[in-house]
C-alpha cells in the first residue's frame, strides 16, 4: 500500500491547500484514482449550500468494503487488519488479519441476506466493543444496508426514538457489554426499547458477556447460530466470497444521532464515496501513517470517531486499526500505558477527558511503561488544555512525538482542522491549519466575514464553511429541511458549525467552543433541552433550566437549574430520583453533575429564559451578571446565587 496522495512537506501542504480550493474537481479526482471503482464518476462535484445540494463523484459506482478489505488481500491478506484487546487484560487477545476479515464481513452480509436485510435497510447496531461490532458495520455496507450505530451507553427510550427515526427493522446487538468492572445488559435495554415496537423484523445477538438474556421467538437469534449457517454459504473450495452490492457514489452508507439544540437528536446521513475519500485521505495526511504503523484510536465505534478512525479511514488505508474494549482507567490508569507497551503501539489518538483523567492519577501509572515505539499523538472531541497539552507531550510523547488537535464533527465525518505530524507546526489548544480541501470562515452574529487578521492579531467569531469537502453532511434522514435550517440558513451561502474560533495572521485556528446550546461533556454532544426534557419528565418538575460550567475533567460539567413542585422532604433523596430519570430517558452520560433546587428562573418578560445569568453563576461568577432590569422578577437571580451548589 502507498499513498501517492500523502503530503510530505509543509511546501507539500500549502501547494495541496492551493491546489485544493482553486481546481477542487482535479484536486479530488487525483486523490479517487487511488481507491477501487466498479465504475469511475461522470462529475466530481455538483453543489449548492441553499437546498443544500451536494453530489460528489456523480455517476461513480464502488462498494466502500472492497476498498477497505478485498483491495488489499493480495499484499496484506495475512497482515493485521485489527488487534482487538478485550476489557480484562488476561483473556485472550485477538488479531484479525484481513483474510479473516473478509471472512467476517463475507459471512455477515450472508447472514443479513438471510435474515430478509436488503440494499437500503436500516439495521440497527448496539454492541460493545468487540471484533464483531466491526464485521456488523461492514457487513451492513458490504449489503448496501444504512447502518446505524448507537453507542452502548444509551438508553433504552434514545434507543427507542433512534429507532423510530430511522424506521429501522433490524437490530444486531450483544447479550452484554464488558465496561471496566461493569457488566452492561445490552440485550435487555433492547428489549425494554421495543416495547410496542411493531417494525422490528429481527434482533440477531452475539453472545460476549454469558449474562441471561430472554429470546423473543420469532423475532430474536442468535449471532452465532447465523453465523456459521452463513460460513457454509460463503466458502467454496476453500475459497470465501459474497459479492459485494453495487452501490452509486450518492448512496447512503450510515446514520448516526448526534445532539443539536432542539431536544431530538439529528440522524446525520453520510454518504459511500465522499466519506470513503475524505476519512481515509484525513487519516493518511493527519497522523502521517506509514504502512506497518500500529495506530491505536481509543474512542468507541458508538461515536463518530470511531467509525471514521478505528474502521473506515483505517482499513481502507490498510493500516493496522486496534480496538480496545475496556476503560482508560481499569484495572488501573495504566492501562493505555499497557497496551502501547504491549503492542508497540506507534500512533494513539485519544480525548483530552481521558488526558485529563489520567493526569489525576499522577506519573505512577506511566512508570515502567515502554513508549519508545510512539511516534504521533492525537486528541480529538473537544479544546485541549495547555496543561493536558504539554502534560501529554511531556510523559507520553516524551516531547519526541508531535500532538495533532484534530477539530471535527459528527457533520463533517473526518479531520477538517489540524496540523499535520510533523509536517505543519503544532501550537498548544490550537487546531491549527484547515486540511485541504477545508475552506473555514468566521463571521459575526450577523453573518459579516471578520477581516483578515493583521500581524500580531487575533479575530474570533463564528466558524463557518464556505464550500463543500467529500464528507461533509448529505442531509439528516427523514428530515431535509431540518438539514437546512440547522446547518445552512442561519449563514447565506455557508456551512454554519455551532462553534466559535479564534484565527492568527498566519491563517492558524483556535476553536473555543460551542456557541449554540450544546454541551460537550466529556468530548460527547449534549444539547441542553434534551436534557431538560428528560429532567421535565420527572412528575415532580414544574420547570427545569440547563447550562454547561467548566469541569476539570470534563470539560464542560452539565449545572441544571430545577423548579420542584413534588414533595420533597430530603432534597439528596430528589436528586437521585431526577438523576435516574435522566438515565433512564438519555442515558448515564447526560447525569448532571449539579443539581440546584430554585424557586423560579430569570425569565424577561416575553417568557424567555436568560441562560446568560444562569451560565454565569454556574461559572461562580455572581458579581458581574449584566443588565437584569429587564427580568420579569430580578429577585429570584439574588436567591439563585446565594443558594449556589
Ligand atoms: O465543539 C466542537 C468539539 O466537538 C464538536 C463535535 O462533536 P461531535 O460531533 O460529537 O464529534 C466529536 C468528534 C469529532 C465540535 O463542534 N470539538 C471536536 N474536536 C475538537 C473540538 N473542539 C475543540 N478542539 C477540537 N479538537
Amino acid at each position: 500500500m502507498s499513498y501517492p496522495y500523502q503530503i510530505r512537506s509543509f511546501d507539500e501542504y500549502q501547494v495541496a491547500y492551493r491546489v485544493s480550493v482553486n481546481e477542487p474537481e482535479q484536486f479530488w479526482a487525483s486523490v479517487a484514482n487511488n481507491f477501487y471503482w466498479r465504475k469511475k464518476w461522470d462529475k466530481v462535484l455538483e453543489w449548492n449550500f441553499k437546498e443544500p445540494n451536494v453530489k460528489w463523484f456523480q455517476g461513480a459506482q464502488l462498494n466502500i468494503t472492497e476498498n477497505c478489505i478485498d483491495r488489499h488481500l493480495k499484499e496484506l491478506g495475512d497482515k493485521p487488519a485489527i488487534i482487538w484487546e478485550p476489557n480484562n487484560p488476561e483473556d485472550r487477545t485477538r488479531i484479525v488479519t484481513y483474510n479473516r476479515l473478509h471472512k467476517r464481513v463475507c459471512q455477515v452480509a450472508q447472514m443479513l441476506k438471510n435474515n430478509g436485510v436488503k440494499k437500503g435497510d436500516r439495521v440497527c447496531i448496539y454492541m460493545g466493543m468487540v471484533p464483531e461490532l466491526a464485521y456488523a458495520v461492514l457487513g451492513c455496507a458490504r449489503i448496501g444496508a444504512v447502518h446505524s450505530v448507537i453507542f452502548g451507553g444509551f438508553s433504552a427510550q434514545s434507543i427507542a426514538d433512534r429507532l423510530e427515526d430511522a424506521q429501522a427493522e433490524y437490530i444486531i446487538t450483544c447479550d452484554g457489554a464488558f465496561r471496566g468492572g461493569k457488566d452492561i445488559p445490552l440485550k435487555s435495554v433492547i428489549d425494554d426499547a421495543l416495547v410496542g415496537n411493531k417494525k422490528i423484523k429481527r434482533v440477531i445477538v452475539y453472545t460476549r458477556t454469558r449474562t441471561p438474556v430472554s429470546m423473543i421467538k420469532g423475532r430474536d437469534v442468535w449471532w452465532e447460530e447465523e453465523m456459521e449457517h452463513a460460513e457454509t454459504q460463503v466458502e467454496k473450495d476453500g475459497a470465501v466470497s459474497f459479492p459485494a452490492e453495487v452501490m452509486d457514489a450518492e448512496d447512503p452508507l450510515f446514520i448516526l444521532y448526534t445532539s443539536g439544540s432542539t431536544g431530538k437528536p439529528k440522524g446525520v446521513v453520510h454518504t459511500v464515496a465522499g466519506y470513503m475519500i475524505w476519512t481515509t485521505y484525513t487519516f493518511v495526511n493527519t497522523f502521517q501513517y506509514k504502512p506497518g504503523d500500529i495506530y491505536f484510536c481509543t474512542a468507541d465505534i458508538g461515536w463518530i470517531t470511531g467509525h471514521s478512525y478505528i474502521v473506515y479511514g483505517p482499513l481502507c488505508a490498510g493500516a493496522t486499526s486496534m480496538m480496545f474494549e475496556g476503560i482508560p482507567t481499569w484495572p488501573d490508569a495504566g492501562r493505555f500505558w499497557d497496551i502501547v507497551d504491549k503492542y508497540k503501539v506507534n500512533i494513539l489518538y485519544t480525548a483530552p477527558t481521558a488526558i485529563r483523567s489520567l493526569m489525576g492519577f499522577g506519573l505512577e501509572p506511566v512508570k515502567g511503561k515502554d513508549l519508545s515505539s510512539l511516534k504521533v499523538l492525537g486528541t480529538v472531541g473537544e479544546p485541549i488544555n495547555e496543561e493536558a497539552w504539554h502534560w501529554y507531550d511531556e510523559n507520553i510523547g516524551k516531547k519526541k512525538c508531535p500532538i495533532v488537535d484534530t477539530w471535527w464533527q459528527t457533520e463533517t465525518s473526518g479531520i477538517m482542522i489540524s496540523n499535520l505530524a510533523g509536517i505543519t507546526p503544532a501550537i498548544p489548544s490550537w487546531a491549527s491549519l484547515p486540511l485541504p480541501g477545508v475552506q473555514p470562515v468566521l463571521v459575526d452574529e450577523n453573518g459579516n466575514h471578520l477581516p483578515e487578521p493583521k500581524e500580531g492579531e487575533i479575530v474570533s467569531g463564528n466558524l463557518c464553511m464556505k464550500a463543500p469537502w467529500p464528507g461533509i453532511i448529505r442531509t439528516t434522514y427523514g428530515d431535509h429541511e431540518r438539514c437546512r435550517k440547522n446547518y445552512f440558513a442561519t449563514y447565506e451561502n455557508l456551512y454554519f458549525t455551532g462553534d466559535g474560533a479564534l484565527k492568527d495572521a498566519k491563517g492558524n485556528y483556535r476553536i473555543t467552543g460551542r456557541v449554540d446550546d450544546v454541551l460537550n461533556v466529556s468530548g460527547h454532544r449534549i444539547g441542553t433541552a434534551e436534557v431538560e426534557n428528560a429532567i421535565n419528565m420527572h412528575a415532580g418538575v414544574v420547570e427545569s433550566a440547563v447550562v454547561g460550567y467548566p469541569h476539570d475533567i470534563k470539560g464542560q460539567g452539565i449545572y441544571a437549574y430545577i423548579i420542584f413542585n413534588g414533595k420533597h422532604g430530603d432534597d439528596e433523596l430528589t436528586r437521585k430520583d431526577i438523576l435516574q430519570t435522566v438515565s433512564r430517558i438519555i442515558g448515564p452520560i447526560a447525569k448532571p453533575d449539579k443539581i440546584q433546587f430554585v424557586p423560579g428562573l430569570p425569565k424577561t418578560r416575553s417568557g424567555k429564559i436568560m441562560r446568560r445569568i444562569l451560565r454565569k453563576i454556574a461559572e461562580g461568577e455572581t458579581s458581574n451578571l449584566g443588565d437584569i432590569t429587564t427580568l420579569l422578577d430580578p429577585a429570584v437571580v439574588d436567591q439563585i446565587k446565594n443558594n449556589r451548589v
